[in-house]
């Protein structure tokens, strides 16, 4: 398994190329691409770690070398939000890096699973799949949106409230990646009966817990270690779903016949990505009403993505 994370200079590729090369298979090869001149040190740092994933660096042009037959390219790469900001500002900035990094992935390993972090994730998983398209190679199968970061963040603040271990607790969480567009199914967590009103206050934390982060860190950019964790686990249920075994993850995929369709919700996984969408558990009224009120912005914002995407360089 040949595993690249594009961005691995950075405060989340760091990590989570930490946690990848201590939780991938053995024989798997980890390849690490970043503008930052250092990242050919990331990578010998973390090769002097005993595990038996090997570790390469690559810089500057060298982005095609780092992907070249990879079978999961991970994606991080981009700038991240100061306080103020929403997921949407960041757009002008990263639907470029997004676009380009892809656009080598095209022809460097078109059957690769790519796996976006990059925000406006809403936006930039559907520029990511009109740029594949574009070079004839788009499988809606193996275009992903990470939104694990808000699955684990659901787990966490249920288990608080509910008294449970995280271990006991997930949540899934469907629509998109910001704001309202994140709808954690409280109604329905298998083994956890929560009040409505700890449904109405746990919601909207769970849509603005990235703001959270980012106001704590004062300017200092957004989640890292959180979401190299939430990266990794996502990663790893490609590596066991490309395996052979069949694993359920929420993710933003293409769920209809064209890309204007991307929306987050349980998805099995297996050796050609997604395998099946499987229909939504029941809504609650609240849950339902957020739902509807949502598909105005998460269609705006994927319109915005593949108009981008088409638009002359
Ligand atoms: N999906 C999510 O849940 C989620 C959560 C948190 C952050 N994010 C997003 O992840 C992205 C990265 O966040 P971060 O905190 O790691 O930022 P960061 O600034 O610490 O790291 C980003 C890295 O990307 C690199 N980079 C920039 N342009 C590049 C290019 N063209 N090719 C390769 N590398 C390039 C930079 O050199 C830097 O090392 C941001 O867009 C952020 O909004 C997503």
């Amino acid at each position: 398994m040949k595993v690249c994370v594009l961005g691995a200079a950075g405060g989340i590729g760091q990590p989570l190329s930490l946690l990848l090369k201590l939780q991938l298979p053995a024989g798997s090869e980890l390849a690490l691409y970043d503008v930052a001149p250092f990242t050919p040190g990331v990578a010998v740092d973390l090769s002097h770690i005993p595990t038996d994933v090997s570790v390469t660096g690559y810089v500057g042009d060298e982005a095609d070398q780092a992907m070249r037959d990879a079978d999961i390219v991970v994606i991080p790469a981009g700038v991240p939000r100061k306080p103020g900001m929403t997921r949407d500002d960041l757009f002008n900035m990263n639907a470029g890096i997004v676009k380009k990094l892809i656009g080598v992935g095209a022809s460097a390993c078109p059957n690769a699973c790519f796996a976006i972090v990059t925000n406006p994730v809403n936006s930039t998983v559907p520029i990511a799949a009109e740029t594949l398209k574009a070079a004839g190679v788009y499988d809606p199968r193996k275009v992903f949106g990470v939104t694990t970061l808000d699955v684990i963040r659901s787990n966490t603040f249920v288990a608080q409230t509910a008294g449970k271990s995280t271990d006991d607790v997930s949540v899934d969480v469907i629509g998109g990646h910001s704001g309202v567009t994140i709808l954690p199914l409280l109604s329905s967590v298998d083994g956890v009966s929560l009040s409505q009103e700890d449904i109405e206050t746990l919601t909207p934390r769970i849509q603005e817990a990235g703001t959270e982060v980012v106001e704590a860190k004062a300017g200092a950019g957004s989640a890292t270690l959180s979401m190299a964790q939430a990266a990794a686990r996502f990663t790893m249920s490609l590596v066991a779903a490309l395996d052979g075994e069949s694993v359920t993850e929420c993710c933003y995929v293409q769920v209809g016949d064209d890309t204007a369709s991307f929306h987050a919700q349980p998805v099995v996984l297996g050796k050609n990505g997604v395998e099946s969408i499987p229909e939504l558990p029941p809504l609650s009224a609240y849950e339902q009403q957020l739902l509807d009120a949502m598909q105005e912005t998460l269609a705006g914002n994927i319109k915005k993505g593949l108009e981008f995407a088409n638009a002359e360089d």
